[in-house]
């Protein structure tokens, strides 16, 4: 199995940005942890904070890669394009996010994205990425 992580803008600063919502860790310490924990599969890593960037990854690894887990950050909640992006690749998306967004500000409530995944992780902080590759493997 062949997976991505792509994460949206500023989770370049997990593990030092507002560490009581996001966690101690950072996001290459954890990659590391997950990489050793799935043997059987490979996990890519990309990271953008441009919006533009993050379509274009999606395209480049939307036709062929066997799963993408997506946290598009704070474009979740604004961007038409990315979630556009998302309808029109044949790769499964699973999005997910680090805290609860529903226990948060309204404007975190809604996504551009959701309604084109095949499902969504929320608030289970860098669990919710292993839950996601998880999804991914046929048990
Ligand atoms: C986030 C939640 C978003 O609302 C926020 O803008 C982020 C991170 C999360 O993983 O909890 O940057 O996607």
């Amino acid at each position: 199995k062949k997976l991505i992580i792509i994460n949206g803008p500023n989770l370049n600063l997990l593990g030092v940005r507002e560490p009581e919502i996001y966690g101690n860790l950072s996001f290459t310490e954890f990659l590391d942890e997950i990489s050793s924990k799935f043997k059987d599969v490979t996990i890519d890593y990309f990271q953008s904070n441009i919006e533009g960037e993050l379509i274009n990854k999606l395209h480049e690894v939307g036709f062929s890669y066997d799963g993408i887990i997506l946290n598009a950050a704070a474009y979740t909640h604004t961007s038409v394009g990315i979630g556009d992006a998302v309808s029109g690749i044949k790769t499964p998306v699973v999005e997910v996010h680090i805290s609860n967004t529903f226990s948060r500000e309204d404007f975190r409530h809604q996504s551009y994205i959701a309604p084109h995944t095949k499902g969504v992780i929320v608030g289970f902080g860098l669990q919710s990425y292993e839950l996601a590759i998880q999804s991914f493997i046929p048990s």
